[in-house]
This record gives structure tokens, C-alpha cells and sequence, in this order.
């Protein structure tokens, strides 16, 4: 049982442990690594120990694999590696042309005997396997129910459906009616996913796909109260006071390219929609420490929220 349902999407460059504290704190019920590529986890070099870091005080660890052979992928959610994550969540729908030419990502929606495989390896691990897909590949054809009930009778312990094609990539408006059908077809828990930008257009997509839960990727590096204003945990946090605790919390655990650059990333989702703003991203990005770049925060965010 989670603490809540409302759910922290898995972002490439973004869900490093820093980040998923925070949405945890703010009333995530769930949040994920970033793609992490089995095939990279042999190297366990310094790039994969950064994507495999966690605590003791991160309440749930979820880790997110990318691969697309059943062996590999099943060594690795079997392996020592993985061995702080309770649940592995297998990436099925990563559009980029990458990956998905390697057979990999949403590339696994077309092979669903090798996306079976997949799922079924990694329940040897005894660990709990959730997936996340897409729709479909092209918008004119999509399969998501028939997908999900793959996954589930595969061993799936939950199946998020990101809901558009991969043609759509991340645009376009979200087919909830896809979703719907995806969450009917099946038993296990289904999460709902795509164009959350809103406390209003999450109630919309719980309404429109019957889901047991929404995902939020984006909108959630924009304004991450989000998950207290649909899970009622109360806050008592500004802006300014959320990015100078990512800063120590990111210098704690990583090194100092890796921290500016996250935080500045952080700091340019945050200006979004902000007006005045712009003039401090020249500022920001040319900033030479991370002191400088705290005194940037504190200019750029009022401390009202
Ligand atoms: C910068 C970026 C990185 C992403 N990285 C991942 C990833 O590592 N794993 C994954 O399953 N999806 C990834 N996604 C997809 C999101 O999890 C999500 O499905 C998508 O953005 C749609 O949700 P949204 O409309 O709320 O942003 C990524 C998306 C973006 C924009």
C-alpha cells in the first residue's frame, strides 16, 4: 500500500535521489530512478552508482531498468546491484530513436513476447515488477489494453500507461479513452500518465480513465507543490527554500558539476511562467560557484511561493 496515489514519473536528468526526497516529502506516493540501461549496469561506473544512489531515508526505492534482452535485463534485476530497490519498473515506452532502434523502450510495445520475457525474468528477483508504456507507436493504432493484459498475465505488479503513441512523443493532447480501456482490461493497479499541468487536470484524468492513480513528470519540475495540493500534506516550504535544500542535498551525495548543473535545471523549470525572470538565466548559467549560484535563488525567488 502506498502512501498515496499520486505518483512522481521516472525523468531522465531530473529523479536523482535528491529530487524523489523531496517529492516523497511533499506527498509522492511513489517515485522512480531515472532510466538506468541494464546493459550499462556491468560497468557500475561512476554515472550508474549516481543513478543507483539512495538511503535508508528514502521511504520506497524504485528503480527504473532500460533493456531490451530478456537475459540481460533478468541478470541485473537479479543482480547485488539492484539489491536497496524494492520494486524494478521496466521502461516500455522511451520514444528516442536510440533506443528504440535497439529494440529497446517503447520498441519492446511492438515484441510482446520479448517484452513477456522481460517482465518474467525480473519477477525471479522476487522484487515487485511494475512497467511503464505508451499507447502505442503510431496514433492511428493503439493497443494499450491488449498490452496491459500482456503485462499482467507476464507476472506484472502494476502497469503505468503514458498516454499518448509513440509518435506523439511528448505532445499532444492525452487519450485518456486509451487509458480507460487499459484499466478495464486488466485487475492489477494501472496509473495514468501524460499532460497532468494541473491540480484540475489531474482530477480530469482520474475521472476520465477510472485509473487507481495519476503519474506527473513534468509539471512537477515546475511546481512540485503539486503533490501536496492533491494529497493534502501540508508544506511549509518556498521555492527558494526547496532549491537551496536540493543544493545541499545534491553536494552531499554528488560533486559539483553534477550539482550547479542539476540546479540550474531545477532553477529554469522553476522560472516557468514566472514574469522577470529571464534576465537571471544568463546569471544563473554563468555562474562559477555554488555560492553565487544561492545568491541567484534567493534574488530570483521571493520568499513567497
Ligand atoms: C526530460 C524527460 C526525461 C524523461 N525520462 C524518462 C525516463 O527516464 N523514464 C521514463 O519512463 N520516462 C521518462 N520520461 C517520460 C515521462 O516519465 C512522462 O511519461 C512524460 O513526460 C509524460 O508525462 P507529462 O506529460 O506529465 O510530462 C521523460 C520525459 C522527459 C520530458
Amino acid at each position: 500500500m502506498l502512501p498515496s496515489n499520486v505518483l512522481m514519473a521516472p525523468l531522465a536528468g531530473y529523479t536523482c535521489y535528491p529530487f524523489r526526497i523531496l517529492a516523497y516529502e511533499l506527498g509522492a506516493g511513489l517515485c522512480f530512478t531515472e532510466m538506468t540501461s541494464a546493459n550499462g549496469l556491468k560497468y557500475a561506473d561512476k554515472a550508474t552508482r549516481r543513478l543507483l544512489f539512495t538511503t535508508e531515508k528514502e521511504p520506497v526505492k524504485a528503480v527504473q531498468l532500460l533493456g531490451g534482452d530478456p537475459a540481460v535485463v533478468t541478470r541485473m534485476a537479479c543482480s547485488n546491484l539492484l539489491k536497496d530497490f524494492d520494486i524494478i519498473d521496466i521502461n516500455m515506452g522511451c520514444p528516442v530513436p536510440n533506443v528504440f532502434k535497439s529494440g529497446e523502450g517503447s520498441a519492446l510495445m511492438l515484441d510482446q513476447r520479448r517484452a513477456s520475457a522481460i517482465i518474467r525474468g525480473c519477477k525471479k528477483s522476487g522484487k515487485i515488477i511494475t512497467v511503464k508504456c505508451r499507447t502505442g507507436i503510431q496514433k492511428e493504432h493503439m493497443f494499450a489494453a491488449e498490452f496491459v493484459r500482456m503485462c499482467e498475465d507476464a507476472g506484472a505488479d502494476m502497469v503505468t500507461v503514458h498516454g499518448r503513441s509513440r509518435s506523439m512523443m511528448y505532445d499532444g493532447a492525452c487519450c485518456y479513452e486509451e487509458i480507460a480501456q487499459a484499466k478495464a482490461a486488466v485487475s492489477i493497479p494501472v496509473i495514468a500518465n501524460g499532460g497532468i499541468f494541473s491540480a484540475e487536470d489531474a482530477d480530469k484524468m482520474m475521472e476520465r480513465t477510472g485509473a487507481d492513480g495519476v503519474m506527473i513528470a513534468r509539471y512537477a519540475l515546475e511546481n512540485p507543490f503539486i503533490f501536496s495540493e492533491l494529497t493534502g500534506k501540508s508544506t511549509e516550504k518556498t521555492v527558494a527554500r526547496i532549491l537551496l535544500e536540493q543544493m545541499d542535498l545534491a553536494s552531499a551525495c554528488y560533486d559539483e558539476t553534477f550539482t550547479s548543473r542539476y540546479i540550474q535545471k531545477l532553477i529554469s523549470y522553476g522560472m516557468k511562467g514566472r514574469k522577470g525572470t529571464k534576465r537571471y538565466k544568463e546569471q544563473m548559467y554563468g555562474c562559477g560557484s555554488l555560492e553565487e549560484l544561492k545568491e541567484i535563488i534567493v534574488r530570483i525567488f521571493p520568499c513567497d511561493r
